[in-house]
């Protein structure tokens, strides 16, 4: 497809993936670079705390009761007119089918009423451009997506162009935090309180696993972490409070030195198959806020001489301003999806690497 005359591009995104409801409008220049005139983001976080996880159900309903405010608030704070825009882009998946349904649906009824372009997305198609929107970043890079939901290792090639390198078998990372947080009786979401209480333990008390550290592959596996986790709290109980830190702590460093071991490995495939250094390094998801990751990722990057680029967190977290934008991007380049494509639970990036786990009727798991 041709690339339609370069031109000023304004998006509103809309986001419910997962438990954030979230609109946004951005601006792509026609130079290319971005402005994000708003960014609604209303998190779900403690109509989920009671249940150490995010329920399906009450997060689907939360997002119809709020999603209409959410885009109004949106629309309001960016000064837009509905004629001002170009397209609604919407994340069609992966994540919470009743979630993405509810935003898919919304997004329809506007399309329809206003008589707007409509642009289903992939979630993880704004994590992956949201570091061009942010720092003006080239390409290629390579991408370390660390979130509640995923973990993969991407090099992102240009828009519409994504080669996963790496991904988990088993449990997404933060995943694996919260599940970690859960049996260690700290609160949810287990990321931060797990960081927190890692800093006053011993990271060396307790021996865990790094999982396919030294594999070939650039994949990941977190549930033998998990499960090593869980048999030494049970042979340690009760656990008084300097116990919870030093298996916080043991299974944080665990954790990260998987990280920094499958990232590596990531930048050597990265080299060999493009034969040359990525532009940079970027981290996102609500991982990357942990600092001893970031840290590590940062050394890492000076030893490989690689830029390394993290998002601000309210932006590496979801939001509707990454999908906005990975619209904005589509367009720009001529890359406008079928307006007709459905809500799907599960949607790999790269549609071309071979499903990991999940591969059932739902197809290929993120
Ligand atoms: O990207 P995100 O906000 O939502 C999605 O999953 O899409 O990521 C949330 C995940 C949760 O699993 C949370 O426990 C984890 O990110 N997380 C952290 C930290 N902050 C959030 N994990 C480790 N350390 C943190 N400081
Ligand atoms: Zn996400």
């Amino acid at each position: 497809m041709t690339p339609p005359p370069a031109r000023d591009l304004t998006v509103l995104g809309i986001e419910t993936s997962c438990d954030e409801t979230a609109a946004a409008v951005v601006r792509r220049g026609r130079e290319g670079r971005g402005a994000i005139l708003s960014d609604i983001v209303l998190s779900q976080v403690e109509d989920h705390a009671a249940f150490g996880g995010v329920v399906p159900e009450i997060a689907a309903r939360a997002h119809v009761e709020a999603l209409d405010g959410v885009i109004r608030a949106a629309m309001r704070e960016a000064g837009t007119a509905w004629n001002d825009l170009d397209a609604v882009a919407v994340t069609a998946g992966p994540g919470l089918i009743g979630g993405l349904l509810v935003g898919l649906m919304t997004a329809r009824a506007i399309s329809a009423a206003r008589e707007l372009r409509l642009m289903p997305l992939n979630h993880l198609e704004g994590h992956a451009l949201t570091a061009t929107l942010t720092d003006g970043l080239g390409f290629p890079y390579l991408l370390l997506l660390v979130s509640g939901g995923h973990t993969q290792l991407v090099a992102v090639e240009g828009v519409g162009r994504y080669r996963r390198l790496g991904t988990t078998i088993d449990d997404a990372l933060g995943e694996a935090f919260d599940k970690a947080a859960k049996l260690l009786g700290l609160g949810f979401p287990g990321g931060p309180s797990v960081e927190r209480a890692a800093c006053r333990g011993d990271p060396r008390r307790f021996a865990l696993p790094r999982p396919l550290k030294g594999a070939r592959s650039c994949d990941f596996s977190f549930s033998g972490l998990k499960t090593a986790l869980r048999l030494e709290a049970e042979a340690n109980a009760p656990l008084s409070d300097k116990d919870v830190a030093d298996l916080a702590a043991s299974f944080q460093a665990a954790a990260v030195d998987v990280v920094d071991d499958r990232t590596r490995a990531a930048l050597d495939v990265f080299l060999d198959q493009f034969s040359k250094p990525p532009t940079a390094l970027v981290a996102a998801g609500g991982v990357a806020a942990n600092q001893v990751i970031r840290t590590r990722l940062t050394d890492l990057c000076r030893d490989a001489g690689v830029p390394f680029v993290a998002p601000p967190m309210r932006l590496c977290t979801d939001n509707a301003a990454m999908i906005a934008w990975a619209g904005a991007e589509r367009l720009a380049v001529g890359l406008a999806p079928d307006p007709a494509l459905p809500a799907r639970a599960r949607w790999p990036l790269d549609e071309g690497a071979a499903p990991v786990v999940g591969a059932g009727k739902h197809g290929a798991r993120a």
